[in-house]
């Protein structure tokens, strides 16, 4: 498969955007068990063009992460196409356009998922992005506004028209948000439709390596993207390669390997920003790993470990906990 003059792997694996997640240090994790692509956090359109400073940073990326995606969100096609020739100039080997975030402050001001109501629009700031950078443009979506405007079939084929590379479907209305059930129906429909040619990535609940075979066998997309379910658990590409290769689960990680690579996540993240806000941002990390489940009376701890706002503190915290047998506790 390829995305423009990308070239990947068979049934490859993504890592979805999302902010305050996927910072350079998870990204590279990610790429280490076997992403085949990640994306930057979204990127303001418009902070970019102010250039605030925090805004900027998110645009730092690294070689060892390539193919890497930087992820822009906006609803004015000047700025957008502005903002697109800034995020060019750290050389990401993609431009992603985000239409699909739900939240209010971003979808109630006309962008992300809010441009699902105004098509002519989004096809328009498409249009100028991919008018305005040399590199290849993609976009992420949903299904449509509400259960009465599934447009995507149609929708896809208007964003091909405008000249992108490949395009990622997360298979929710905006009007889900995040709840129920991921519709991988109508992600099928898009991949079938004889007029499409890009790539289609699908996204949406994909949490185990079942699920992501699955996926590719029964919708035939052309990539598989990762969000929540990698949150904690970086690794789960490594099992979702593993299950492809052999077509059995990989043997769980142990305890201490799982310990390792979250202090390791911790350690890079406070490389990347400073100690404090790297810890802040792990703390999304260490709320949803795995690793901990199943430890009794752990409650109080998890309290203290998302409270601790220096490395020592959080690795004391992380380094009592020992598993005697070092096997995989919540197995
Ligand atoms: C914490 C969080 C942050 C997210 N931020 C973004 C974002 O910045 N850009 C984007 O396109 N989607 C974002 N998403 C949506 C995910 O990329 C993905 O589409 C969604 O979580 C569904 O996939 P999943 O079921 O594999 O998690 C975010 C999701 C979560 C949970």
């Amino acid at each position: 498969m390829k995305i423009s003059n990308i070239e990947f792997p068979d049934k490859p694996l993504f890592l979805a955007p999302m902010e305050d997640v996927t910072d350079p240090a998870f990204r590279l994790l990610c790429k280490q068990f076997g992403a085949d692509m990640v994306y930057t956090e979204f990127i303001s359109a418009d902070a970019l063009i102010r250039s605030v400073k925090r805004t900027e940073q998110k645009l730092n990326i690294y070689d060892a992460e390539r193919p890497v995606a930087i992820q822009l969100y906006g609803r004015e096609p000047e700025a957008m196409a502005d903002a697109a020739r800034i995020a060019e100039e750290s050389q990401p080997n993609i431009i992603d356009l985000n239409f699909g975030c739900p939240v209010k402050k971003v979808a109630g001001k006309g962008a992300g998922a809010g441009l699902l109501r105004d098509i002519p629009k989004m096809l328009e700031i498409t249009s100028k992005v991919v008018k305005a950078v040399k590199i290849p443009v993609t976009v992420k979506t949903r299904l449509g506004w509400d259960d009465d405007s599934k447009i995507i079939v149609e929708l896809a084929e208007q964003l091909q028209d405008c000249g992108i590379a490949a395009l990622a479907i997360h298979g929710r209305t905006r009007s889900q948000m995040y709840k129920s059930e991921a519709d991988w129906t109508m992600i099928g429909e898009v991949k079938n439709n004889q007029r499409m040619v890009i790539p289609i990535i699908g996204n949406g609940d994909v949490t185990t390596p079942k699920r992501a075979a699955e996926c590719f066998d029964r919708y035939g997309v052309d990539a598989v993207m990762v969000g929540r379910a990698s949150i904690g658990k970086p690794w789960i590409f490594a099992e979702m390669k593993h299950f492809f290769d052999v077509g059995t689960e990989m043997n769980p990680l142990t305890f201490d390997e799982q310990k390792a690579i979250i202090k390791q996540q911790t350690l890079d993240a406070i490389q990347f920003l400073d100690e404090r806000r790297g810890i802040i941002h792990t703390r999304r990390h260490l709320a949803s790993t795995p690793v901990f489940k199943g430890i009794p009376n752990f409650k109080e701890t998890r309290i203290a470990m998302l409270r601790s706002d220096t490395l020592d503190e959080l690795f004391r915290i992380i380094d009592a906990f020992n598993n005697p047998d070092n096997s995989n506790i919540y197995i």
